[in-house]
């Protein structure tokens, strides 16, 4: 048997097919959709630094977390959290409990409306094809006219969910691993050919500065929570994602490195496609805080502007929906690795059956702008920080130290400096830090 196909449930054939993987699940509308237009809200640099120090005191210790508990585990993410939490009795039932519903109620809500939002970035690869047709009074109005028709945004969520299940379909190896070492260097290429094209063109001096230049007066403590709840959607963190990729790890050895490289890859992405979006903003002298209609609205008006927008258009939204796939594709594996392992159901058969009722549930999104912003609300206000908060509280408390720290210990030298380091921040800092997003998703302060 391939070191690939151990027990039978399939897995990564390479450390740099799992970092791919991982980082195409991390890469998604989160970094080139989301994270331009929440910081062009939040006035630029000032929250750019404290997103950064949310994703170092908080997503890398989650990150490690799942990925641990997914490795040791070596199964789905109710499983692996099951099998080793077991031995605690009550707690580690009803965090295995928590962890698990949460989970598969996150696949399904988040894909349900993800793959609408990516649907429409698919309609605008078509209009920049000239496969369809953009609206005579601008970009607006085109925008209007696609997410406001229910059967049209129907339409492009379909072909979506049908890329997404036929590379899950495919399997770990031969699906997962194989598309995201296509995607994820296609996306980089894509970005950095953006980069280029603004280098040349202007608009990057003003970009630069609006990203790394803070103005503290900007800061406040809704940016903070802002910054905070963006930084567990962007690392896919809170849903068993990196639990169950993990699971396909084949050995202990590099998942500490394979992390830093997962959040390093995310981070540059989201602070290069911010670099790219907001200099094509200022060089036409249009307005950073747009809005979640910055990607559909703004950016548009200004290709359709620009020499040679077409191309850069296309460019700009095959690079989207590239990045939305690889993450659409982890959000259906939670499930169908649950349905595989835990039910026993052939991969083919959970990927179509689940994918199938992921689509029915996103329905109501494509037909409706408010159901889609709940959807969005539910889970990332609510369902992801509270399954991080189980999972920090599982990995600090009830995992062995063996298990908890086997990463750390395949270090040179046996990292025992930075697995304490590590241990005493999943064991109380994410925590607070997660409990105070919680609350204030839930308006207590
Ligand atoms: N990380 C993805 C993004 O930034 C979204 C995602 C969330 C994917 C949770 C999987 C799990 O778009």
């Amino acid at each position: 048997m391939s070191d690939g196909e151990k027990g039978g449930r399939g897995g990564f054939q390479t450390d740099l097919g799992f970092v791919l993987a991982a980082a195409g699940s991390a890469v998604g509308l989160g970094n080139i959709w989301k994270f331009p237009y929440i910081t062009g809200e939040y006035g630029g640099g000032a929250f750019v630094l404290i997103y950064l120090a949310c994703i170092a005191l908080v997503g890398l210790p989650l990150l490690y977390a799942e990925m641990i508990i997914g490795r040791r585990g070596g199964k789905d993410v109710l499983d692996s959290m099951s099998a080793l939490t077991a031995h605690s009795g009550l707690p580690g039932r009803l965090a295995t409990w928590g962890v698990g519903l949460l989970a598969v109620g996150s696949g399904f809500f988040i894909l349900s409306f993800y793959a609408v939002v990516a649907g429409w970035a698919v309609h605008f690869v078509a209009i920049s094809l000239g496969l369809a047709s953009s609206d005579a009074s601008g970009s607006e109005a085109t925008f209007t006219a696609l997410a406001g028709n229910g059967g049209l945004s129907a339409w492009w969520h379909t072909v979506f969910m049908g890329l997404v299940i036929l590379v899950v379909a495919g399997g770990v190896q031969s699906g997962i691993e194989r598309a995201c070492k296509i995607l994820m260097p296609a996306l980089m290429a894509i970005l950095l050919a953006l980069l280029a094209y603004v280098g040349v063109t202007g608009g990057l001096g003003s970009s630069l500065a609006f990203l790394f230049e803070p103005d503290f007066s900007k800061v406040s403590g809704e940016a903070v929570l802002e910054a905070l709840g963006h930084a567990f959607f962007t690392l896919s963190l809170g849903m068993g994602a990196m639990v169950t990729y993990g699971s396909y790890l084949q050995s202990d050895r590099h998942v500490v490195r394979d992390q830093l490289a997962v959040a390093f890859l995310d981070t540059t992405i989201a602070l290069v496609a911010g670099l790219v979006i907001f200099a094509v903003v200022f060089s036409m002298g249009a307005e950073p805080g747009a809005g979640p209609g910055l990607v559909f609205i703004t950016l548009p008006d200004l290709f359709a502007q620009i020499p040679g927008g077409a191309f850069v258009s296309l460019a700009f939204f095959v690079l989207l929906v590239v990045a939305a796939w690889s993450s659409g594709i982890s959000l259906l594996e939670v499930v169908v690795a649950l349905g595989v392992d835990r039910f026993g159901w052939s991969r083919k058969t959970a990927a179509i059956g689940i994918g199938l009722l992921v689509w029915a549930l996103g329905l109501p999104s494509a037909f409706s702008g408010e159901f889609l912003d709940f959807m969005d609300n539910l889970t990332t206000r609510y369902m992801l920080p509270t399954g991080g908060l189980l999972i920090a509280l599982a990995a600090g408390w009830l995992l062995t130290t063996e298990d908890r720290e086997a990463g750390f210990a395949a270090l040179p030298g046996g990292g025992a400096a930075l697995a304490a380091t590590w241990t005493f921040t999943i064991r109380f800092v994410t925590p607070v830090l997660v409990l105070l997003v919680i609350l204030h998703g839930l308006g207590v302060f």
